[in-house]
């Protein structure tokens, strides 16, 4: 993929961080990201004054954006922004900044769907190291955040096809409802992460939901886990704090082992021996560590992102603007943000 191309702005605002970045082809020059701390304290994102921060924030980020690239306004080509899915006030506020600064500088704008960024960050291309390989398509997908779980084909930019996704909570919600039950902060993914690695994966066990193809569920192992909580508790009262770090690599390994199952099925199902993982849980070292693992025994060429690209970011924004530009595919400025983003690049097929 080439580093050549247009000079590009993009722009993400779609949850609760406000991230800018510049892109000249798919190398990124800048990717300046704010994370909003304040939602900690309420145990999750409140969108209200999620979109109030991104007003606050906006215009500093794209500065400081343009500066850490040394760029200027007058250099861009193009502003590729995050139009959906997502919150809609957070949306809102980064496609409003990309349609004045696309009208106030005469250059296209290009929206994008922000599962598609995820998909495709495995093409950028970091300040001025020129990557060894990128996935050539079609590849598998298995996309993992805090608001979808699914395992796509990705045949071209432009063109997915859902092999199986969760029927109800995604991977990252079960991650933050159950640090939640443990009183643990939110997002409580990372948090899991770490106190599992001093923890025994098998010292609880919890019961597994089984699925047609390759469907998640975890709705039922919440419940679970919050069963087998109750529990215990009764044997050991302090059992959530004594026993913190089991009760962490327990949960995490029972999260994380229908991913690798369902992926494992869909690589043996479609035939396909390229795998990337994108999303905020693809940052979870126990599902970085299985997928290598899995990798190495299917000799499956994979993509594991740089941990700056597994949560939200408006590099990965800017790779699927680039791929837009590139084939002279462009929006309106009269179009607008949306919570939910229905398009016919996207097939859900049953396997
Ligand atoms: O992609 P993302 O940043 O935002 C969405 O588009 O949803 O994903 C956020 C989710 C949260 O649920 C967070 O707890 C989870 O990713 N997460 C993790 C880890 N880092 C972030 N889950 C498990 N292990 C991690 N290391
Ligand atoms: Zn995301």
């Amino acid at each position: 993929m080439t580093n050549r191309g247009p000079l590009i702005l993009a722009i993400e605002s779609s949850c609760d961080d406000t991230s800018v970045a510049v892109l000249q082809g798919f190398n990124v020059l800048s990717n300046c990201v704010h994370n909003q701390e304040i939602h900690r304290e309420f145990g999750g994102v409140v969108p209200e004054m999620a979109s109030r921060a991104h007003i606050q924030y906006i215009v500093p980020t794209i500065l400081a954006a343009l500066r850490t690239s040394k760029k200027e306004f007058n250099q861009l080509e193009g502003i590729a922004v995050t139009q959906g899915p997502g919150l809609q006030g957070s949306l809102l506020v980064g496609h409003s900044m990309a349609k004045s600064l696309s009208l106030a500088l005469t250059i296209p704008l290009i929206n994008v769907n922000h599962i598609e960024g995820h998909m495709l960050s495995c093409y950028l291309v970091e300040k001025g190291i020129q990557k060894n390989s990128s996935l050539e398509f079609p590849y598998l997908c298995l996309t993992v955040s805090g608001g979808h779980t699914q395992i796509v084909i990705v045949k071209n930019w432009d063109n997915f096809e859902v092999l199986g996704q969760t029927l109800d909570d995604s991977v990252g919600e079960a991650f933050d409802k159950s640090a939640k039950l443990l009183s643990l902060d939110y997002p409580g993914g990372p948090i899991i992460d770490r106190y599992s690695k001093h923890g025994n994966p098998d010292r609880f066990v919890f019961n597994k939901t089984r699925m047609s193809g390759v469907n998640f569920s975890f709705s039922g192992i919440k419940t679970n886990i919050l069963q087998t909580m109750q529990k215990e508790q009764k044997i050991r009262a302090n059992t959530l704090t004594n026993d913190l770090d089991d009760w962490c690599a327990s949960i995490q390994k029972s999260l994380i082992a229908p991913l690798v199952q369902n992926t494992k099925k869909a690589i043996f199902n479609t035939g396909i021996k390229r795998l990337a993982i994108a999303g905020g849980v693809s940052a979870n070292t126990f599902l970085r560590d299985e997928i290598t693992r899995l990798a190495m025994k299917e000799n499956i060429e994979i993509y594991i992102p740089p941990l700056s690209y597994t949560m939200d970011n408006a590099a990965m924004i800017g790779a699927v603007g680039q791929f837009s530009m590139l084939n002279g595919v462009y929006d309106h400025v009269s179009s607008s943000a949306k919570a939910r983003i229905t398009s016919d690049k996207w097939k859900y097929l049953d396997i």
